[in-house]
């Protein structure tokens, strides 16, 4: 399947910008990334943002809590404080904007500290995204650790495609294929600690696509394309593109 491995810009190309901004996206488009991964929590009065962690404190020029915070006060923060490049915390909607413009796709992930935080978030993201044109809908692909919140999701919108995603502890104790099947799931999303061949032979025997995530070096890449993986995201898309094509050159030679 490597031929057709998806690649995703974590947070937007993260390695050369700064991540979940408009920049790192437009770039990410720029490098030849498919599709952008960028995370989405909301502000407190539950306007969308697009920020990884649960506080502005390691990305911005701020301090506190993203959900603490009013959306004019995230909006005065500078997100691109560490790159020496001014860039606003982007909102759900301008993201959504800039994907639809550039004619690529997404992984949409929510982000949230519990799973109570997690369904709130869901309940706006759901109708965000509910008056979305038909193609723009069917370039998102959802996920989120909280998998009570995808589900949920998947229940309101059932033309949503979601992804169960992983972490390195979660997926050694859950079998991540029936995860994903109870919930009519198109993908894993499995941290890459977890990417094994069983796994994937699993994967495919179910008709679920395997996007992994973090790869960043050249071998790791390499081998992960090899193994036949659906999807790799990366903080440096352009090396995946760059691989991909001398993959599927040696493949077809
Ligand atoms: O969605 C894949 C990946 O982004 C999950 O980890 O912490 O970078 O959001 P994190
Ligand atoms: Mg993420």
């Amino acid at each position: 399947m490597s031929e057709s491995v998806t690649i995703y810009a974590h947070r937007g190309a993260r390695g050369h910008a700064p991540e979940n901004t408009l920049l790192a996206f437009s770039l990410a488009f720029e490098l030849g990334a498919d599709a952008i991964e960028f995370d989405v929590q909301r502000s407190s009065e539950g306007q969308l943002v697009v920020i990884h962690d649960d506080t502005v404190d390691r990305t911005t020029d701020g301090r506190g809590y993203v959900r603490e915070t009013p959306f004019v006060k995230l909006r005065e923060l500078n997100a691109g404080v560490r790159w020496n490049t001014p860039q606003h915390i982007p909102t759900l909607a301008e993201t959504l904007a800039l994907v639809e413009a550039r004619g690529g796709a997404m992984n949409l992930e929510l982000k949230a500290s519990s799973r109570e935080d997690a369904l709130a978030t869901a309940a706006i993201i759901e109708s965000a995204l509910a008056e979305r044109s038909e193609l723009l809908r069917s370039r998102i692909l959802l996920s989120s650790f909280e998998l009570d919140a995808v589900a949920w999701l998947k229940s309101r919108l059932p033309w949503l495609r979601v992804g169960a995603l992983f972490t390195g502890a979660q997926g050694r104790n859950e079998d991540m294929v029936s995860r994903a099947l109870d919930l009519d799931a198109e993908a894993i999303h499995p941290n890459i600690r977890l990417v094994q061949p069983d796994l994937l032979e699993r994967a495919h025997v179910f008709g679920l696509r395997v996007n992994v995530w973090t790869a960043n070096r050249r071998p790791t890449i390499r081998r992960l394309l090899a193994l036949g993986v659906d999807g790799i995201f990366s903080d440096a898309p352009e090396r995946v593109v760059i691989e991909r094509a001398r993959f599927a050159a040696r493949d077809s030679s």
